[in-house]
């Protein structure tokens, strides 16, 4: 099983590109489903929920290739669906990754017939499902839970376009507004998705969709608007930057009092981050005319210790939830007490635990956390749960005195391509090596990670 060890402290100085972001091409390829033309998807990285995904569409009969993986943007996917294949999603799939329930739309829209094993929770609690489902009934189609699968079917005359509330207890579900506007596109007559998320990788659906003959307005507002139509097309559609990415490489500029230019630097998604980091005292300097927000090149620049913040996770444009554990780790070095409240999954708390093995304070109290500045951490063993509490614990081994231990890191590979070889470029002390074999919980074999790039440059494909 890989760990890293991380020397530290460090101070990180250089330039990298932001890749495209898993989680807005990891529906995209869903979406792929919706027509037999082939769809190609750009800059779609290596990680290794990409390859569990290429697995589960090649198991609904797609035909799907990988290349350009070297590519630091991401390579190409190339996605060709066959609507007579069978519309199973078996669990042994499913189980590896949650995202997989973003066929379920797709399928029901375009063969009249899904069977979704349904995803269970995860390392942060409860991850119901039931927005989703709400949303296909509510377009007529049947939905039955049976062993685990959800067994859904379209009437034999095809999905009606209804007016469907999306909001649930924590607001609006992003899987669910994005299963449901892909069942939609080819349902009959008009739907409204009302509290529909307004993530920029919902837009980034919505665009794709379009470029595939879709008809869809109100991306990036709470309701979307469609008018279905009877068959969608291929398309070639470049997957927008990863926002958590860039905003993690920004934090990992902070922690190690750094400089990190971006290039491919999504602003238009990141704004609600850079007011945080800001406040907290990190400095964002454009290189660029601003004519593209989606796309920028900006220096990050972090010369002093930072302040305490008081922060919300929120739905966008808010502070991101999946930023929250980064942010986390550089609060733990900030002058003050900072509070940072988790609203969209109230036990995503993991990471603190394992920073407190490195000299983080932390003063838990509910769905909050209270975090006391100190004035260093300290190496040490840790261990990784979940993807970005990984991430979390990687940039706190950067800002640490000595050598830290990052176990597991197979949950970073879910999200995070070759982090060390990212960060050694700027100039960590980071090295990726196999800790334990034996360690019984490895799940390894479920999950493919590319082997390391060769030194001749060139196109090539995953395994996967
Ligand atoms: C997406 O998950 C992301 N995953 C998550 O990123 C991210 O944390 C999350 O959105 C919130 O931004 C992908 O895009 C693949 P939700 P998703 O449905 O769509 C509740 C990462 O680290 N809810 O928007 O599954 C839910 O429990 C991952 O990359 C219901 O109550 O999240 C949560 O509290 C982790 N019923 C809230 O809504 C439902 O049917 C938002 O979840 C669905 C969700």
């Amino acid at each position: 099983m890989d760990a890293f060890r991380i020397k530290g402290p460090c101070k990180l100085d250089g330039e990298l590109e932001v890749p495209g972001a898993k989680n807005a091409a990891l529906p995209l390829m869903a979406a792929a489903l919706l027509t037999e033309e082939e769809v190609v998807l750009q800059d779609v990285p290596a990680y290794a929920d990409v390859g569990n995904l290429i697995r589960l569409l090649r198991s609904l009969g797609a035909k799907v290739t990988h290349d350009d993986v070297d590519n630091p943007l991401g390579g190409t996917v190339r996605i060709q669906s066959d609507h007579a294949a069978d519309p199973t999603a078996p669990y042994e799939i499913v189980k590896t990754m949650r995202a997989s329930i973003s066929v379920l739309g797709p399928l029901l829209a375009a063969r009249g017939r899904a069977s979704v094993s349904l995803p269970g929770g995860c390392a942060f609690g409860a991850r119901p499902v039931d927005l989703h489902l709400h949303g296909l009934r509510s377009l007529d189609a049947k939905i039955e839970l049976d062993g685990g699968q959800i067994e859904a079917t379209a009437p034999a005359d095809g999905l009606k376009g209804r007016i469907i509330f999306m909001g649930g207890p924590n607001g609006p579900t992003v899987g669910g507004t994005q299963n449901v506007l892909c069942a939609a596109v080819l349902a009959k007559g008009r739907t409204i998705i009302e509290s529909a998320a307004c993530e920029p990788e919902v837009s980034d659906l919505v665009r794709l969709l379009r470029a595939m003959g879709a008809k869809i307005t109100g991306e990036g507002s709470p309701r979307l608007v469609v008018d279905g139509v009877e068959r969608l097309h291929g398309c070639t559609h470049r997957v927008m930057p990863d926002r958590i990415i860039a905003g993690t490489d920004a934090i990992a500029a902070a922690i190690t009092c750094g400089r990190v230019e971006l290039s491919n630097y999504p602003q238009d998604s990141l704004l609600g981050v850079e007011d945080v980091l800001q406040r907290i005292g990190v400095r964002f300097e454009f290189l660029d005319d601003a004519k593209d927000l989606l796309r920028r090149t900006v220096r990050i620049t972090a010369d002093r210790r930072q302040e305490a913040v008081e922060v919300t996770t929120q739905p966008w444009p808010g502070f991101p939830t999946d930023l929250q554990a980064q942010l986390l780790a550089v609060l733990t070095l900030a002058d003050g007490n900072s509070v940072v409240t988790e609203k969209i999954y109230s036990e995503r708390f993991n990471h603190t635990a394992e920073l407190e093995r490195m000299g983080a304070v932390f003063h838990r109290i509910g769905p909050a956390v209270v975090v006391r500045g100190v004035p260093r951490l300290n190496g040490a063993p840790v261990m990784a749960s979940d993807l970005r509490g990984s991430a979390c614990l990687v940039l706190a081994g950067l800002a640490a005195y000595g050598e830290t231990v990052v176990s597991r890191v197979y949950h970073l590979d879910r999200g995070y391509h070759r982090l060390e070889d990212r960060y050694r470029r700027l100039g960590a002390d980071i090295e990726r090596f196999n800790a334990d074999a034996s360690d019984p919980d490895d799940p390894a074999a479920a999950i493919e990670i590319p082997a390391k790039p060769k030194k001749s440059a060139g196109k090539k494909t995953t395994p996967t």
